[in-house]
């Protein structure tokens, strides 16, 4: 699914954010540093920058959602934009309204951007296509396809702690089959430039294609995590498994789980992710989850710098420095 034509405006700038997958590694590197300027605006008194005044933009989540849906909210209303959470299961929709109806009556509105959340993989590709010419679209997770904010703000996290990406080596455990955030984060560490991605699962969680992607396949966890700088755990998605691909939960944390003794494989100052909600027992340990080397809470924090990052961006607002931008 490739989407490069209809991110990118007439100028090579972005003007909707539905994949990682083509961009070009100076596109993320912008959004990482404008996010990092952000970061000065969560330690400033007056939470606020005036970059959105007047813009409305819009929440369109068709799944459920903790962290993304609302760290997007937080980040609008840092940059003082007027924010709708629609409420999907309360809309016309559920009186057989069509989505496009929804989304041209939201348009009459005013609204200059929908964040869309869509079980469906090509949900905010869709939209994309069918929006008036002045509205931008982000993908905030649809189906198995990407989730490119999470990979945004994941990138930026590992950013702060290991300063850059060249000489990294990052592995990705559990699930990846049915993960949009392995895809997204897959290519925005490969176009990022780290030396090595690996995967790490059983057969039945790895997709067959998933090699072309670059990345190294390990289907032994203490293989895979040998010496690596990042260990990005994921989530059993049951709710998007049919069949049996899975052993039982406490077989399956025995041999993919990650604990304080498996993590003593990976280098010393390895950081320890995970994009939630994080099943703890199934694929992480409390232990490690709240020990010193989980940086899962600060991926949460970080998220609402990326998001602003990404939304000042779509709508042609440059950060230029934290004073300039302060109320
Ligand atoms: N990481 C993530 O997408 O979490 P939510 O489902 O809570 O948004």
């Amino acid at each position: 699914m490739k989407q490069n034509n209809i991110q990118l405006n007439d100028d090579g700038q972005l003007r909707h954010f539905i994949s990682i997958e083509g961009l070009k590694r100076q596109v993320l590197m912008d959004i990482l540093d404008t996010a990092e300027s952000f970061i000065s605006v969560e330690a400033q008194q007056v939470r606020k920058v005036p970059l959105l005044r007047g813009k409305t933009i819009t929440n369109l989540f068709f799944e459920p959602s903790t962290r993304t849906r609302n760290t997007f909210e937080l980040a609008a209303k840092r940059l003082s934009a007027d924010v709708l959470n629609v409420n999907i299961s309360a809309s016309a929709t559920s009186k057989g309204e069509s989505l496009l109806d929804m989304l041209h009556n939201l348009e009459a509105m005013h609204c200059d951007m929908f964040v869309v959340r869509h079980a469906q993989s090509g949900a905010a590709h869709f939209i994309a296509q069918h929006v008036a010419p002045h509205i931008s679209v982000v993908n905030a997770g649809d189906g198995q396809h990407a989730h490119p904010t999470q990979a945004m703000l994941d990138m930026l996290t590992i950013r702060r702690h290991k300063q850059t990406f060249a000489d990294l080596r990052v592995a990705i455990v559990g699930d990846i089959l049915h993960s949009r955030v392995a895809r997204s984060q897959i290519h925005a560490l490969t176009t990022l430039g780290v030396t090595e991605v690996r995967v790490i699962g059983p057969k039945t969680l790895i997709p067959n294609d998933i090699a072309s992607l670059g990345v190294h396949i390990y289907h032994d966890m203490n293989e895979g995590l040998r010496d690596v700088d990042v260990v990005i755990m994921l989530r059993l998605q049951k709710e998007r498994m049919s069949g049996a691909l899975l052993p039982r939960e406490k077989e399956y944390f025995n041999l993919y789980g990650l604990t304080c003794e498996k993590l003593t494989l990976a280098r010393s100052d390895a950081i320890v992710m995970h994009p939630g909600p994080i099943n703890r027992g199934v694929e992480i340990s409390s232990d490690v989850a709240d020990g010193p080397q989980s940086v899962i809470l600060e991926q949460v924090s970080n998220g609402i710098a990326a998001r602003m990052a990404v939304m000042s961006m779509l709508l042609g607002q440059r950060f230029a420095n934290e004073t300039e931008g302060g109320q």
